[in-house]
């Protein structure tokens, strides 16, 4: 795991509105990290300031240890990129545009062209026009086209708008495999909430041009939720279950039960959890209980740890 991207203290204004203030944080290699934020929040103009598109006027920006302001070339060697709609002819076939770039870059070899074609998983489509690509398609393309001369760090715009759900989970597939096995950085951005939780290792959330959080999917969800942890049990008396629960001064400190849709819920508050469930069910059954299923909530998701960490904490830089 290297260092890919280094963002310090970014500011971008326009006129007298501050699009980006004082963004900085670091990427590595092996990572999927996620730009989240809703509309307008500066994640597009990140992205522009890090692939060159436009200039950076306070902070610095380094890809691989190379300034974007003082080894521009290098910097950019390292840098493969989808802003916005990528760039390809209609009227050629996939591997024309292929072909068409390949030309302008130096050093892609015909390996690369096949490998990067098995990896979008393009190799049946190849041959037609691009006129005939699906959405989905078209974007694996740019995802190839970006791919071809190796980078080390791959950064994407919003790559799953507009794509259906099969779409979407091929394209994450896709980044989650570069990142993981190929030990890519790969940064995305999105103001899908969802989506970054199933994508991302890592997201920094944007909010009005200030980074208001940055975490680990994992830390992001259950900081949002504290300890507790809900089981939904499923048994031959539901309100016997919860009285005899309720009762047992054994659990009771950890513990709470509520009845919801014909469904006992307990929330238990402890690291133990998984030896309090085992306790309770073992008391459940010696009191002729019949316990058919328990099963752990699954935890709230990004959407509404997101909106937790907004109203929360919004401003803050974490
Ligand atoms: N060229 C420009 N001139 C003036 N203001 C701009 C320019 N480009 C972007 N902005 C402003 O910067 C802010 C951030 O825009 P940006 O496109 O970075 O947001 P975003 O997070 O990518 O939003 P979205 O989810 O809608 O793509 C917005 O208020 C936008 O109006
Ligand atoms: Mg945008």
């Amino acid at each position: 795991m290297s260092t890919a991207l280094k963002i310090n203290n970014i500011t971008k204004t326009y006129g007298n509105r501050t699009v980006l203030n004082k963004v900085s944080f670091e990427t590595y290699t092996g990572e999927v990290f996620g730009l989240l934020g809703p509309n307008g929040a500066g994640k597009t103009t990140l992205i522009k300031l890090i692939t060159g598109l436009i200039n950076i006027e306070e902070g610095e920006i380094e890809i691989f240890g190379k300034s974007l302001n003082k080894e521009y070339e290098e910097a950019m060697s390292y840098l493969g990129a989808i802003v916005e709609n990528p760039e390809m002819y209609k009227y050629l076939t996939g591997m024309q545009n292929i072909m068409q770039y390949v030309r302008m870059r130096k050093n892609v070899t015909p390996e690369r062209v096949e490998e990067v074609i098995k990896l979008v998983g393009l190799t049946n489509r190849i041959n037609d026009k691009v006129s005939k690509y699906s959405l989905g398609m078209r974007q694996r393309l740019g995802v190839a086209l970006a791919l071809l001369h190796n980078p080390r760090l791959l950064i994407l715009d919003e790559p799953t708008n507009g794509l259906d759900p099969v779409g979407i989970k091929n394209l994450r597939d896709i980044l989650t495999n570069i990142a993981h096995k190929e030990d890519v950085c790969v940064i995305v951005s999105s103001h899908l909430m969802s989506e970054m939780e199933l994508m991302c290792d890592r997201v920094a959330i944007i909010n009005e041009g200030n980074v208001i959080k940055l975490d680990s999917i994992d830390n992001l969800l259950s900081v949002s939720q504290g300890n507790q942890i809900t089981f939904v049990y499923l048994t031959s008396d539901i309100e016997k279950t919860q009285h005899l629960i309720d009762e047992n001064t054994e659990f009771q400190a950890d513990i709470q039960t509520e009845i919801s849709d014909q469904q006992l819920l307990v929330h238990v508050d402890s690291d133990n959890y998984l030896e309090i469930i085992a306790s309770i069910t073992a008391m459940l059954v010696k009191n002729n209980i019949s316990v058919y299923t328990v099963s752990k909530v699954e935890n709230q998701n990004l959407e509404e740890a997101f909106i937790n960490i907004t109203n929360n904490g919004g401003g803050q830089i974490a």
